[in-house]
């Protein structure tokens, strides 16, 4: 028996015990670009190097976040296109599942578009493309949509009379429409429908009922977001600055899907008739937060923009909480993912059996606080080294948000004259947030407090923090928690909770 046994193991055993022949993070050549031509993103953890994130040197610029809810996903997303922004002047069109992103646009100078109040799109509006191709757009989102796939018959009748509805408006199914030319609606294209119905010449009564019950559901007074003339030009989306498409008012998923849908199917079409710019930097970054739906199915358009992006200098983020509900074809191929804290094992074991990193990282994924970040990267060149490191934090662009909380009355004058007695409490939403957790507190009630205090203009009095609290109906038992988690001492506690009522 010799003394040196090889030994043949998988490619991602070996990896998981890199961390103990090569250095764990990237060379600071690669993490270290032209500020100019670069994003600030944070510094790493091991060696403490300001990572500057530029797609120059990846296969790609598009980037998917995952993360559990509150980990930091929409606040690097934020952080991310606001220094685009500065950096390469890259316009932004974040699709807004939940409306979670409009206050902070409006704050920024962006435009938010709230669709249902008061603005509309035209799902057949061309935006400069042939009337035939957005035919086969239609049905596809109708497809993923609806089960209008599993009827050939209703799915032909419905193309033909979109295709119809065209030719009565004086478009040419083939061409490229003037400027400025009006597109009909889905209303006039179940109205089609409805004459062929009437006139009775058509032998399967029972399709055609079928086709127009499916198209209704859009075309409903009160429910015509999609069927109305559109307020808004979607081909000049993409070259608007920050631009926030708020779905959270429409009523519901499928409203929200095809909006998104429609706007990616849009936006594909003008980066690929735009072409290559040859600028520096990113022209235009989509968003997709939450939107799993658009984000996992195999037909969906931001797989196209995943796949030809780079060359038009057009960036896809897509972040979600489930990062199996993003399609394989976009996890697989972006140039960058990053991780926040993930929870559950099951997507640990779906992250790290896609992206080989060691145990070691895995351990601290699993332990991040928020904005505590592992960072993916696909390099051009094959590289010498693991391509997952850690950053101490994300360093956000938002502008600190501050609580206030004053505990000065309820003190007496021995104990307002004692340095060591903390009379106002500055903390930084995520550091309450963080006090409301290890007291117990649930997410869902968290954010009804933090509502509360938002009304109160982020300011209260202890008592008056632990008076909400106790409208909201947490116990007393919790309160007591939460205030010594404040450091406060049990005897102004007790003044606190009668004061409180
Ligand atoms: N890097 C960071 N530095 C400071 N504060 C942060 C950082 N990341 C997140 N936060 C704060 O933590 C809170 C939760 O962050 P965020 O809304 O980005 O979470 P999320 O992952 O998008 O959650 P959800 O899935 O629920 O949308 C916010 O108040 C945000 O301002
Ligand atoms: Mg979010």
């Amino acid at each position: 028996m010799s003394l040196v046994r090889i030994q043949s193991i998988m490619g991602n055993e070996l990896s998981k015990r890199v961390f103990l022949s090569r250095p764990p993070e990237p060379p600071y050549e690669y993490l270290l670009n032209d500020p100019t031509d670069s994003i600030f993103i944070g510094t790493t953890k091991l060696f403490g190097v300001p990572f500057t994130w530029t797609y120059a040197t990846l296969t790609n610029p598009h980037l998917a976040v995952v993360g559990i809810t509150g980990a930091g996903k929409s606040f690097f997303v934020k952080t991310f296109l606001i220094r685009a922004s500065y950096v390469w002047n890259t316009n932004a069109i974040i699709i807004d599942w939940a409306g979670e992103y409009k206050a902070w646009v409006r704050q920024s100078g962006g435009t938010v578009i709230s669709l249902s109040k008061g603005d509309y799109i035209n799902i057949m509006d061309l935006s400069g493309m042939k009337p035939i191709d957005r035919v086969k757009q239609i049905m596809n989102s109708l497809d993923i949509l609806t089960d209008v796939g599993e009827y050939a018959e209703q799915r032909r009748l419905t193309s033909e009379a979109i295709e119809q509805a065209y030719v009565n408006a004086g478009f040419s199914l083939s061409q490229v429409p003037e400027p400025g030319s009006e597109a009909p609606t889905l209303k006039e294209v179940t109205a089609l429908l409805d004459e062929k119905l009437q006139d009775g010449s058509y032998e399967y009564p029972a399709e055609l009922e079928n086709a127009i019950y499916r198209l209704r559901q859009f075309t409903r007074e009160g429910e015509d977001y999609f069927a109305k003339k559109s307020t808004i030009d979607i081909g000049k989306l993409s070259s608007s600055g920050l631009v926030a498409l708020d779905l959270s008012t429409l009523p519901d998923e499928k409203f929200r899907a095809l909006a998104a849908m429609f706007i990616l199917q849009t936006l594909k079409e003008r980066m690929r008739t735009e072409g290559w710019s040859g600028t520096k930097g990113l022209k235009a970054i989509v968003v997709l937060d939450e939107a799993w739906k658009v984000a996992s199915d195999d037909r969906s358009d931001a797989i196209t923009i995943v796949r030809e992006g780079r060359k038009y200098q057009f960036g896809l983020i897509v972040a979600s909480q489930n990062p199996t509900d993003v399609n394989e074809a976009i996890f697989s191929n972006v140039g960058t993912t990053v991780m926040l804290r993930i929870r559950f094992e099951k997507f640990m074991n779906y992250l790290q059996g896609s992206l080989n990193f060691s145990n070691y990282i895995r351990s601290e994924i699993g332990k991040f606080g928020v904005g505590q970040a592992a960072f993916d990267m696909s390099f051009h060149s094959a590289v010498q080294f693991p391509d997952v490191f850690l950053l101490e934090r994300v360093v956000g662009e938002e502008p600190l948000d501050v609580y206030t909380i004053n505990a000065s009355d309820i003190l007496t004058p021995g104990e307002l004259a004692d340095q060591t007695i903390q009379k106002e409490y500055y903390l930084e939403r995520i550091d309450l947030n963080s006090k409301f957790i290890q007291a117990g507190i649930g997410s869902e009630m968290i954010a009804l407090l933090f509502a509360d205090l938002e009304k109160a203009g982020k300011t209260t009095s202890i008592q008056g923090l632990a008076s909400i609290m106790l409208k909201r109906g947490i116990t007393k038992d919790t309160i007591v928690e939460f205030l010594r988690g404040m450091k406060i001492v049990d005897n102004v506690i007790t003044r606190i909770l009668s004061a409180a009522g």
